[in-house]
């Protein structure tokens, strides 16, 4: 395992659109394994392929404390209810925003052995998960901000409310 650099905006492989995982292979277990490496050394929640670069519909998240989930080629077949949320991302350092994001999802996928996997999430979990989808479609939290003064500057080592995923 490794952790591997994250990217930071702008780079340009945050903007694409990830290719669909075909092959469930060792190099997609090395993939998961480096990026929830990343994810926890970073700290953060959540983290999408593109985000170390690799154009593939890949992402890892956890809550605090609890098992890691890896999800390949993830979509929101449901959601639901409205919440807004301070929000920041590991590719946009020094910065958190409020947006909105839904209160419950159902999202589907496969896990890392290539089963089938259906997910309903509210609250936190919902919000990382719909983050790390934007993140595979080359959509940041920035562009879901009504307007520029819901970005807020922030500094390196400030404890914040923005849960960095
Ligand atoms: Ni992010």
């Amino acid at each position: 395992m490794a952790v591997l650099p994250i990217r930071i905006l702008p780079d340009p492989a945050l903007r694409r659109k990830a290719k669909r995982v075909r092959n469930i292979d060792g190099s997609i277990q090395r993939l998961i394994d480096d990026m929830i490496e990343t994810m926890q050394a970073a700290p953060g929640v959540g983290l999408a392929a593109p985000q170390v670069g690799v154009q593939l519909r890949v992402i890892v998240f956890a809550l605090p404390g609890e098992e890691v989930v890896a999800l390949l080629n993830p979509e929101v077949v449901k959601r639901s209810g409205e919440r807004l949320v301070e929000e920041g991302c590991l590719s946009i350092p020094g910065y958190q925003g409020e947006i909105k994001r839904s209160l419950s999802v159902t999202v589907k996928g496969r896990d890392r052995q290539g089963r089938q996997v259906r997910i309903r999430a509210r609250d936190l979990l919902a919000e990382i998960i719909e983050h790390e989808i934007d993140h595979i479609n080359g959509v940041l939290y920035i562009d879901h901000l009504e307007s520029r003064d819901k970005l807020r500057e922030i500094e390196p080592d400030q404890d914040t409310e923005a849960t960095a995923i």
